[in-house]
């Protein structure tokens, strides 16, 4: 038996944050953003009225409600996160209590930008190993609360945005699966995509010399992040299409992670694809991490750009280095 996706949602805060006001916070131009990266804006929570947990509970209602079933009916919670509320507990058990579930399982995974195609993979598992029958499965982030905005922080606070996407994923009834997963992980690129400080070498974790320093921030190297992107993101593709004796054609939407528009637009044309197959909504919502691909799934699929019983492919890449993509047959 395979495994169903049943229902999706997200939510974005409410706070739409332009280009034209990051040029008011540090030294950008919104022709710079527009043309590297494609982003016109990004929501941020308004400070101090939203955590990770609240827009994860938000975008999981939205995912229970499609699925017709109840929070009392799931029997796992598994959050991607980098971001939780606090560095203890994770958000999966805030958010199993917000919902007001049952005592079941409820925990966190993180990696980053790939956060969600490795937990789509392990879900699907547990699913198909008959332990878990109703599983919530979260990508959510709030960024905004993490950023540099100064000009040293420039390269990485022009990217990011908050969010939440959520699945529910159950055993299928009908033909619809996670077909196959490929993940992979290099962990000497660390420093190209990284936060130095909070440090578990360092007594007290952060110094005041890490906050002066802005070690306390993400540091970026994105020539090579972009660079291993547009190459990892097609051949994982590639390889995935191979070895279930696919070709690109039988696939109807790419899902990709949302870094860069422009590399968006190098993997669809690494693998001669139209971009009208490799979805984007960028341009609104930024960077959300673990949360861009079940995002850009839930509008993909409301912009009618694929249906029940299609082939999909979702696909990642990120800090780590992390990436990974799953088959979906839908
Ligand atoms: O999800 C995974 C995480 N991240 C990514 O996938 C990001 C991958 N990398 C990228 O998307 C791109 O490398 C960036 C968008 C971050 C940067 O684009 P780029 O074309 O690689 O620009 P660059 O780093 O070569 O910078 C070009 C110039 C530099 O100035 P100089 O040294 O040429 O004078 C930067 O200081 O642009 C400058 N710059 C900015 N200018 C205005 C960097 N950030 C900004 C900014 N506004 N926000």
């Amino acid at each position: 038996m395979g495994t169903k996706i049943s229902g999706f949602g997200f939510y974005v805060p409410e706070n739409v944050v332009t280009n034209f006001d990051l040029e008011k916070m540090f030294n950008t131009s919104n022709e710079w953003i527009v043309e590297r990266t494609g982003i016109h804006e990004r929501r941020f929570i308004a400070s101090n009225e939203q955590n990770t947990s609240d827009i994860s509970v938000l975008a999981a209602k939205k995912a229970l409600k499609m699925a017709n079933i109840e929070a009392e009916d799931l029997d796992l919670i598994v959050a991607a996160t980098m971001t939780a509320d606090h560095l203890i507990p994770g958000i999966g058990t805030i958010i199993q209590n917000k919902l007001g579930c049952k005592s079941i399982p409820a925990f966190d995974i993180r990696q980053q930008c790939s956060g969600f195609v490795y937990g789509l993979e392990m879900v699907d598992l547990y699913i198909k190993s008959g332990k878990y029958k109703k599983v919530l499965f979260i990508g959510a982030e709030v960024l905004s609360t993490g950023l540099d905005f100064t000009d040293r922080g420039r390269d990485t606070a022009a990217l990011f945005g908050d969010g939440a996407g959520a699945f529910i994923l159950e055993n299928s009834q009908d033909e619809s699966d996670i077909i196959d997963s490929i993940l992979y992980s290099d962990g000497k690129y660390l420093k190209d995509l990284w936060k130095e400080s909070p440090n578990s070498a360092q007594k007290g974790r952060v110094t005041i010399e890490d906050i002066q320093n802005g070690k306390i921030f993400p540091k970026m190297n994105g020539k090579t992040v972009f660079k291993h992107a547009i190459t990892k993101m097609p051949a994982v593709v590639t390889e995935l299409l191979e070895r279930n004796n696919l070709t690109k054609d039988d696939i109807t939407q790419i899902i990709s992670h949302q870094a860069n528009y422009r590399i968006t637009q190098m993997v669809a044309k690494r693998l001669k694809l139209p971009m009208e197959k490799v979805f984007s909504n960028i341009h609104k919502y930024g960077n959300t991490t673990a949360a861009t691909i079940p995002i850009a799934f839930t509008e993909a699929f409301a912009e009618g750009k694929f249906k029940r019983g299609d082939l999909i492919i979702t696909v990642a890449f990120g800090s780590g280095f992390t990436w990974g993509a799953n088959l979906i047959k839908f």
